[in-house]
């Protein structure tokens, strides 16, 4: 199946040209104002005057069918990529997260059995390592080397949570990242800081949402952010901070950056959009995520940090839960179980602020699809508009406006926190290597369509990937 999209205006992270691509089955094999014959050759010729042509999304942090607590987020493989295709989003990264005394492995597999029949876009994975306070194994950094072995290249590791690894167990990792050439990324707040206030607050009797806010505040990111920098520093080893959301933290990667520390920071559209106000709200517990949403001084530094290329990701950590069970710590914020939505959102709400003005689309597509491509090493398939790309392209109208409600996104979900927001442009086709997957509206993808990005498939060696399947 051959596609021509003609007349639009291409937008990649350090460019924007007007011209015609053609597509060969799955990949962009030409891009050009005069491509030879392309008319004649097309199977579908797609007229896109007026319309942005962009290279699909690149979600790096999504938690589809995650247990937490009671709970299990509310998406699984297929609502999660449904929803993310159909905002433009066509290629989500998920987590491992190993049982306990499960091996990183065993759990890898699990992992990609459970998602390989379920996704509509390609999708890749990071581990996550537990500390061994989890589960008393002392080893987890010795099965680093299987996992890199199968095709990943970035771990997660947490410093809070009952998952959280001591400052010595994830300097080891870092260390071992180093020589793996893995990238560690790391959920950082001050465990100790954040369990004394929370602690405190339950003892007074203090447990509504706001107060979920108050135990986790700026200073609890910031101290987090800053001792996990002090390890990358010592071990010299690269550091991804997701879902970095206050101005303190920010500040501790602007000063490390300068120091040459090689470190980068993510952050999600919850933090740049709302402020820890939701907290106050008779439904703040709908909003309850961590690190929880910061001040609007947070919020202000954060743009600021998207302005000037600090930030180098925005990705969602979309992990939603149903409004039954986000009620059952209505009156005790511990047992809200933690995590907001928005992988339909992402894209749609960074365009619009592009096209409010506010940042440049070529900013919105670095953010969105060059950075994580690059971080993440899925480039150069993924990630731009070029010759030899993949085709995950996205049509986008910037004048057609939205408004976001839970009856016209597509993800498992009661409700969403973006109810009511309203966008100035939206995506009005989405393609997943070369076929329409969502359509003014309507999703039209299939389930197990999309395909597992290993790293090991770039080897031109034979490798095998990691269910046996040829790369
Ligand atoms: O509240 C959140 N973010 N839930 C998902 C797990 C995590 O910490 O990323
Ligand atoms: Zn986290
Ligand atoms: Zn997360």
């Amino acid at each position: 199946m051959n596609t021509l999209i003609k007349n639009g205006l291409i937008v990649n992270a350090n460019s924007r040209n007007s011209a015609d691509i053609f597509v060969e089955n799955s990949i962009i094999s030409e891009i050009g104002k005069n491509i030879p014959d392309a008319e004649k050759r097309a199977d579908e010729i797609v007229d896109a005057t007026g319309l942005l042509v962009l290279p699909g999304a690149i979600d790096v942090h999504t938690h589809f069918e995650l247990p937490f607590g009671n709970a299990i987020s509310a998406d699984d493989f297929f609502t999660g990529t449904r929803a993310a295709a159909c905002g433009g989003v066509t290629t989500i990264m998920d987590f491992v997260t190993p049982e306990k005394g499960e091996s990183l492995m065993d759990a890898l597999v699990a992992r990609r059995k459970l998602a390989d029949s379920k996704v509509c876009i390609d999708y890749g994975l990071h581990v996550s390592l537990p500390g061994s306070g989890y589960d008393g194994i002392t080893n987890r950094i010795e099965e680093m080397l299987d996992v890199v072995a199968a095709g990943i290249t970035s771990f997660k590791v947490f410093m809070t949570y009952a998952f959280r690894a001591t400052d010595d167990e994830f300097k080891a990792m870092l260390s071992k990242a180093k020589e793996l050439d893995a990238l560690i990324m790391v959920h950082a707040e001050d465990h100790k800081k954040l369990e004394e206030l929370r602690a405190k607050f339950i003892a007074e009797g203090k447990t509504d949402a706001w107060h979920h806010y108050l135990s986790r505040p700026e200073n609890v990111e910031t101290k987090g952010v800053e001792t996990a920098i002090k390890l990358a520093k010592e071990t010299n080893a690269s550091l991804y901070i997701v879902h970095l959301a206050s101005a303190g933290g920010l500040k501790a990667v602007e000063r490390a950056k300068k120091e040459g520390v090689h470190v980068f920071a993510e952050t999600c559209p919850q933090y740049l959009h709302f402020t820890n106000d939701v907290y106050k709200q008779s439904d703040g517990q709908n909003y309850v995520c961590s690190p929880p949403i910061k001040s609007k001084e947070s919020r202000e530094a954060l743009w600021e940090g998207i302005k000037s290329g600090l930030i180098s990701t925005v990705a969602t950590d979309h992990c939603p839960f149903t409004l039954e069970e986000k009620l059952w710590g209505k009156d005790d914020f511990t047992k809200i179980p933690n995590g907001v939505m928005g992988v339909e959102n992402l894209y749609p709400y960074m365009l619009s602020e592009a096209n409010k003005g506010n940042i440049s689309f070529e900013r919105v597509v670095e953010l969105c699809c060059a950075n994580p491509a690059k971080i993440f090493k899925l480039a150069p398939k993924k990630g731009q508009i070029a010759v030899g790309a993949d085709a995950d392209i996205v049509l986008y109208d910037p004048c057609k406006d939205f408004q976001v409600s839970v009856k016209n996104i597509h993800s498992n979900t009661d409700y969403t926190i973006w109810e009511n927001v309203k966008l100035n442009g939206y995506p009005v086709t989405v393609y997943s290597r070369g076929k329409i997957i969502y359509k003014n509206g309507e999703f039209s993808g299939t389930a197990g369509t999309g395909k597992y990005l290993s790293n090991h498939c770039k080897s031109p060696s034979g490798h095998f990937d990691l269910l046996g399947e040829s790369c």
